[in-house]
């Protein structure tokens, strides 16, 4: 589903040049639940970027369901996010103006979907996320957690093959962090939808069925275990 071959990544600053990735490969087959783990600055927002087509590889080569992601054009990129990829941040960033059901279906509605669709869709994530009743409720009226359930609607309600998450439970206490990393392992199994997050917390490693620690811009270790 995903390939990355010996991707390398570069940033400018001024006259100094970062080596964010250096030659990374990795493969992620469908229905995978996999965290990309290390410390901070080892690349991994970096890499979730690259592979979510939000930005473009220095050298090497990336294949989401065996297109090259480096021919396409940024149309082609754009509808490419739409149609497979769901993406949820460290800090939610859900629209604070609109509320749980209008971020959800928010998405849904550059989709085509009749108002029905669109309706029956967004009810039945928010109530599978655990938010049932809730859905009148703006980020501000819910707590961390909630608003990261919310978030995590708003990815799974366009049914996409693919969910990247960057640190999902950074800015959740542990409990809370526990309970989004259930959800989504859950979702992994009922949907067969692959999985993708990345984090420095051990309890979170931890969850994953396949762990991959990254260390300097470099894959330094791969762990996997049976679920
Ligand atoms: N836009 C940017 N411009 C310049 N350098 C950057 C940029 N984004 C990241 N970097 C650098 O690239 C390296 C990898 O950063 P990245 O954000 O991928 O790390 P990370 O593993 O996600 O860290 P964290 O756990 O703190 O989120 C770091 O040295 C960082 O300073
Ligand atoms: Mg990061």
């Amino acid at each position: 589903m995903v390939r990355v071959v010996d991707v390398k990544k570069d940033y400018h600053v001024g006259k100094t040049v970062v080596n964010a990735l250096r030659g990374v490969t990795l493969e992620v087959k469908e229905g995978e639940f996999i965290s990309i783990a290390g410390p901070s600055g080892s690349g991994k927002t970096t890499l979730l970027n690259l592979i979510g087509c939000l930005d473009k590889a220095t050298e090497g080569e990336i294949f989401i369901d065996d297109e090259a992601v480096a021919e396409k054009n940024k149309k082609e990129l754009a509808l490419l996010r739409r149609r497979k990829l769901g993406f949820v941040f460290q800090s939610f960033n859900l629209i604070p103006v609109l509320t749980a059901y209008e971020n959800v279906s928010f998405s849904l509605s550059l989709l085509g979907l009749s108002d029905r669709e669109i309706r029956d869709r967004t009810m039945k994530i928010l109530e599978e996320v655990g938010l049932g009743g809730l859905e009148r409720r703006f980020p501000a009226e819910l707590s961390g957690g909630q608003q990261q359930r919310v978030a995590i609607a708003r990815a799974l309600v366009k049914e996409p093959e693919l969910v990247l998450a960057d640190e999902p439970t950074a800015n959740l206490d542990s409990k809370t962090g526990k309970d989004i990393l259930e959800l989504m392992a859950g979702l992994n199994e009922k949907h067969e939808i692959t999985f993708i997050f990345s984090t420095h917390d051990p309890m979170v490693m931890d969850f994953a069925r396949r762990l991959v620690l990254l260390h300097d811009g470099r894959i330094v270790e791969e762990k996997s275990r049976e679920a």
